[in-house]
């Protein structure tokens, strides 16, 4: 490499601590494949922002932030990395794991299901076609249930949970973003009849308006794209997060929670993601997603315009850009 790059490599990356694994044998492009896919998408002005949580209408619509985090905890970063957003669904996976750690994936997958529904993330539709199941955690329905499956005392005791998992995920105290828990809050007629036709069914294992409650307050948390990449890259680093060295999660669940984002990260778009860009990621209503290349880095991006299926395009396209310039699809390179 030449002596500007590796200059230009070593102002630009942060190294968040001194000692740790060795760098993966991408990293020399890191930099230069963030920046690239900022470049390149910054225009992109597709989509919109979600409307249905009145609130995230005015997030300003032409942020964009790309971040890569590696096993080792350095960042390398573009654009709005630091805006906090409101994580949404990009939470779920999170809570998944914490009810693997506290039980099993066993219970995760008996008492809620591993399958992808093939429809959208807020269906009903889903829970009359699998009627035994609250169908995956990934989607409303099975996020719903998992904070519901969380081992707690109280209301309050589930919701410390939740929020302490995620915050050791992101390797900081993370906060609720209020008006967007009053925004939606107020406005999930939806979200509450999923729960409420959960209960009826044996499907959730709370009081189903403190389910509701507990699953807003987590869909509305605060994250840069920077905490989405440290908490992906927990998930590459067999569940210690390479900041804190903490072990949030046990190594021998990551797999399974890996397959879940793998099949149901994108709800109806997952086909799609995993045929161009091959790798288990999660996203967010707010704009974020993260994805994870097994054992070796995530990849996460922020931007409030959505498609059709709740899914930032510029995230979206940037994240699929590195994994193929980086060749890293779990299934082998998608370059195309
Ligand atoms: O429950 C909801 O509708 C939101 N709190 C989360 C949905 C979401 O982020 C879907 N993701 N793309």
């Amino acid at each position: 490499m030449a002596v500007a790059a590796v200059t230009a490599l070593a102002l630009t990356a942060s190294p968040v601590f001194a000692r740790g694994p060795m760098p993966d044998p991408a990293v020399k492009d890191f930099q230069r494949v963030v920046d690239a896919a900022y470049a390149k998408y910054k225009d992109l002005r597709q989509g919109k922002n979600a409307d249905y949580i009145p609130i995230l209408t005015e997030t300003p619509s032409d942020l964009f932030g790309v971040v890569i985090v590696g096993r080792d905890g350095r960042v390398y970063s573009a654009g709005d990395v630091d805006y906090v957003f409101s994580i949404q669904s990009v939470s779920k996976p999170f809570t998944a794991a914490l009810v693997m750690t506290q039980q099993s994936p066993q219970v995760l997958k008996e008492k809620i299901g591993v399958e992808p529904t093939g429809l959208p993330f807020n269906s009903k539709l889903a829970l009359e076609i699998y009627e035994a199941k609250s169908v995956n955690p990934m989607v409303n329905a099975g996020a719903i249930a998992a904070v519901s499956l969380v081992q707690a005392t109280s209301e309050e005791d589930r919701w410390n949970k939740v929020l302490q998992n995620l915050s050791d995920f992101a390797a900081r105290p993370l906060t609720v973003l209020e008006k967007v828990y009053d925004s939606e809050y107020t406005t999930a007629f939806g979200n509450r009849g999923i729960a409420n036709l959960l209960y009826n069914s044996g499907r959730l294992y709370s009081e189903p308006e403190e389910a509701l409650r507990v699953y807003t307050r987590e869909c509305s948390v605060g994250v840069s794209a920077r905490d989405l990449g440290i908490m992906g890259a927990t998930l590459a680093n067999g569940g210690v997060n390479p900041v804190t060295k903490k072990q949030v999660m046990p190594a021998k669940n990551v797999p399974e929670l890996l397959a879940i984002m793998a099949t149901a990260g994108f709800y109806d778009e997952s086909g799609d993601w995993m045929f161009t860009a091959g790798l288990p990621a999660k996203t967010g209503v707010g704009g974020g997603i993260v994805a994870v290349v097994p054992g070796r880095f995530a990849i996460a991006a922020f931007s409030p315009r959505l498609n059709e299926a709740g899914n930032s395009v510029r995230s979206l396209n940037a994240i699929r850009d590195i994994a193929g310039q980086l060749g890293v699809g779990v299934y082998g390179a998608n370059p195309d």
